[in-house]
């Protein structure tokens, strides 16, 4: 007979708080972590004067990768093992509509990969740009695809057993990760934007019938190796909608955006820590824990959405800004964090002695 296995609660673990993190700009930049990064992992794991550990997640408006891989990294940069049980990148819940659409076209990340991990959310039918070039070189004249993007790209027209592309119906737009070549892809959406009903390679007389519109998130700027933060999917988008008007006589594009500063960003993440807590940690799934501290760098995702699930959840959500990213030290941020710090590691030691 099988003896059911209750999980063990830790006897040194924090019940009543939890810590979510951002990723870029607060624990990595550029691939590297940021020095205090590693330090403040310890000091969750237990180095701490109290010798408490404290349950924590991560919540990045990132992507293009597994979650598993990229936990794999995370779990290498910040020497610690990351979960994807304590995870959510960008992407994360688009997998709650892979069986809403058939034909999607998913945008965005390095070769064949956000194909691969659509197809993984259960996408049954995943078009990529490339393969929109292959069947038609003359869709954007300035993209010519290398031989292995050639390879790799599927030929539409066999897939779909259909005499011309504009058999070819896209039901949706998936912008999964940063697109590697925004004028191509730029031009790939449009076109769909502006089709008949989604249908390849035709134009619509109202502008009004295209297929929606799904971003991963909508950071217009995020912290890389650079000094100044980098342009993201947030400023594709505007992009996109700008040009939509500017090319259909003055018709709206509304698109949808996923990711922080979502409300059901951080409805999601609640969840996933409440399943982390019980199962690493053997602490009650029903209960959340009375405070969650986010620690982020962009006001306008981080700040902003914490501040917002505050507003509405039962428990508390305290924001705390970091300068180690997109927020420029000295200024007035956008949206007001409970608590301003220099780097990760003071955002967790305040955390934690606010509790103790
Ligand atoms: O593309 C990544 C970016 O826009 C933000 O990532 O970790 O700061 O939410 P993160
Ligand atoms: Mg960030």
């Amino acid at each position: 007979p099988t003896v059911p296995i209750t999980p063990l609660v830790d006897s040194d673990v924090a019940d009543n708080f939890a810590f979510a993190f951002d990723i870029d700009g607060v624990l990595i930049r550029g691939g590297r972590p940021i020095p205090e990064a590693v330090e403040a992992m310890k000091v969750l794991n237990g180095e701490n004067e109290w010798g408490v550990k404290v349950p924590y997640i991560f919540l990045t408006n990132g992507g293009g990768k597994f979650e598993t891989e990229r936990c794999r990294d995370l779990s290498a940069q910040l020497e610690i093992d990351v979960s994807p049980g304590q995870f959510i990148c960008g992407h994360t819940p688009m997998r709650e509509f892979a069986d809403r659409y058939g034909t999607v076209l998913v945008v965005g990340g390095e070769g064949e990969k956000c194909r691969e991990v659509a197809e993984s959310y259960g996408f049954r039918d995943v078009v990529t740009p490339g393969d929109i070039l292959k069947a038609n070189a003359a869709t954007a004249p300035f993209r010519k695809l290398t031989d292995t993007e050639h390879a790799n790209s599927r030929d539409l027209l066999a897939r779909h057993g259909a005499a011309k592309l504009s058999d070819i119906v896209i039901e949706a737009v998936f912008v999964f990760a940063d697109s590697r070549d925004w004028a191509s892809d730029l031009q790939i959406i449009l076109d769909i934007a502006q089709s008949k009903g989604g249908r390849l390679e035709t134009r619509s007389e109202t502008f009004d019938e295209g297929p929606p519109i799904y971003f991963s998130h909508n950071d217009v700027l995020w912290s890389a190796a650079h000094e100044h933060a980098r342009l993201g999917m947030g400023a594709l988008r505007r992009i996109v909608e700008t040009v939509f008007e500017d090319t259909t006589g003055g018709k709206k594009l509304k698109t949808h955006a996923f990711g922080k500063p979502q409300v059901s960003t951080f409805e999601f993440a609640t969840r996933l820590l409440q399943q982390w807590r019980a199962t690493q940690h053997g602490l009650a799934e029903t209960e959340p824990p009375a405070t969650v501290y986010f620690v982020g760098d962009t006001p306008e995702s981080d700040i902003r959405g914490t501040n917002a699930m505050d507003a509405i959840a039962k428990n508390e959500w305290y924001s705390i800004l970091v300068k180690t990213g997109v927020y420029q030290p000295g200024t007035e941020p956008k949206y007001k964090p409970r608590k301003l710090v220099d780097t990760v590691l003071d955002a967790v030691n305040h955390g934690i002695r606010r509790e103790m």
